[in-house]
């Protein structure tokens, strides 16, 4: 169990009182004063394995030595000079990796930006221009960041768009497929069809398809609580895009880089879209994003319509050339496939022990486990999630959840089978000490969680 004292309890006040609490969901109260590999050390000296990597961030782990090293050595040359002005080196060198790197067999251009957020805007804007065209179509339950263009495609909550309007009018949203709560049919294939009916229907009523600039997609929805549409779905989006000229922008903010076991989301599907957006992972945690797409796009916009000026800094650029090696190097891909079936197997088996245990899905190390009231309902357990949540920071493991209800099963991809086994008996513990009351309702205070 972990020894909390004034020290954290101080740094938090102190939080509290300066800090907007919207740039916050809080969880637990853990101050981070190192980390390496898959582990965490708070300043109390308590000792964690992540199971988070900073919201999919760290799929390197925690201050990779290689990923240091390349970061000193740019720091001793020189920290920034903004590339919207002059030229630099990393910044070249990881234009022509990004476009090697991502799926799509034509000639690209490629954007940096600072944030995922800043990145879907800029595609946005991207498309906006190519296409000259307005509308953009976005999911229910998307998430694409909090930028305000990003905001007014994310269709995760009314909250954070209640009071921010307006925001970008043209935006129309429709159903994701959802397997486990199906919204239009329980079998798979229909029901993602018929999601994809409800867009026809669009077209043809309210919706002219010839003023739609793009559709924006996470090619496995995240935050939403990880879903998985089937190929089926991609297969007829990508017909009723070509068919009326409509672009695709991927959002691979999350399940980029190595993190679904593939390097990118979209290979799994075999799709090649005309925009991909990239962030979080891409420089191990130094902030960077970018738009890699088709060169006719990302050459239609004139200076400065996407104008950054710490964008690609040098010490970003350096931080995701070396990190794209390690993954490569290291295979992290199939690393995170392979821990990623241990913790499906390990949840599909203790299933049975725990109802409160409604479905587990995902690929690599992108995992959801859904809470649930009951297997009929398939009602939210949100409280059950938070409560999971807690007991397994006291006893050592950084476990977030989203969705309200679905735990964040997104540990580094260095992961390996021995700390994998450890984040499981903790959850199981976790579930089962849940299950027998014994986490008191006053933790729910404290986490709130996503
Ligand atoms: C799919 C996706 N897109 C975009 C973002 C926003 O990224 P950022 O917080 O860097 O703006 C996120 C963040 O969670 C995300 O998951």
């Amino acid at each position: 169990m972990n020894i909390i004292t004034d020290k954290t309890r101080t740094i938090i006040e102190e939080e509290e009182k300066y800090t907007s609490f919207t740039t916050r969901v809080p969880y637990y109260p853990l101050v981070v004063s190192k980390a390496k590999g898959v582990k965490v050390i708070d300043i109390e000296g308590n000792e964690f394995i992540d199971f988070l990597s900073s919201a999919a961030v760290i799929n390197t782990g925690h201050n990779h030595p290689a990923i240091v090293e390349a970061i000193k050595k740019q720091l001793d040359s020189f920290i920034h000079y903004t590339p919207a002005y002059m030229y630099h080196k990393p910044h070249t060198e990881l234009t022509k990796k990004l476009i090697e790197i991502t799926p799509g067999d034509f000639e690209k251009r490629v954007a940096f930006s600072l944030s995922g957020g800043g990145s879907v805007d800029g595609a946005i804007k991207a498309a906006r221009k190519y296409t000259k065209r307005h509308r953009i179509i976005s999911f229910f339950k998307a998430y694409h960041g909090a930028s305000i263009g990003a905001l007014s495609v994310s269709g995760y909550s009314t909250a954070m768009r209640e009071g921010m309007g307006p925001l970008l009018e043209d935006v129309t949203f429709i159903p994701y497929p959802d397997s486990y709560r199906p919204q239009f049919n329980e079998e798979l294939i229909k029901n993602s069809d018929a999601c994809l009916d409800y867009l026809q229907n669009l077209f043809d009523t309210v919706l002219p398809a010839n003023e739609v600039a793009a559709v924006i997609l996470e090619p496995m929805q995240g935050d939403a609580g990880i879903l998985l549409p089937p190929q089926e779905f991609y297969d007829r989006l990508l017909k009723m895009c070509r068919e009326h000229n409509i672009l695709i922008i991927a959002d691979e903010v999350q399940t980029g880089f190595g993190r679904t076991g593939k390097m990118f989301a979209c290979e799994h599907y075999n799709l090649e879209p005309d925009l991909i957006v990239l962030g979080k992972a891409i420089a191990s945690g130094m902030p960077l994003s970018a738009i890699v797409g088709r060169k006719e796009i990302l050459e239609a916009w004139s200076a400065p319509a996407h104008f950054i000026n710490t964008a690609g800094n040098p010490i970003s650029c350096v931080a995701a050339l070396e990190t794209i090696k390690v993954i490569e190097e290291e295979k992290l891909a199939e690393n995170a496939e392979k821990q990623g079936e241990l913790i499906k197997d390990f949840f599909n088996k203790i299933k049975r022990k725990y109802d409160c245990i409604g479905d587990v899905r995902g690929t690599g190390l992108l995992i959801g486990v859904d809470i649930i009231k009951d297997p009929i309902s398939k009602e939210r357990d949100q409280v059950k999630t938070a409560k999971i949540c807690w007991r397994c920071w006291e006893n050592g493991l950084i476990l977030a959840f989203f969705a309200s209800n679905v735990l964040r099963i997104a540990p580094p991809l260095v992961i390996n089978e021995e700390d994998v086994m450890k984040a499981l008996h903790i959850i199981e513990n976790a579930i089962s000490d849940v299950q027998n009351g014994l986490i008191p309702d006053s933790v729910l205070e404290e986490i709130k969680g996503w």
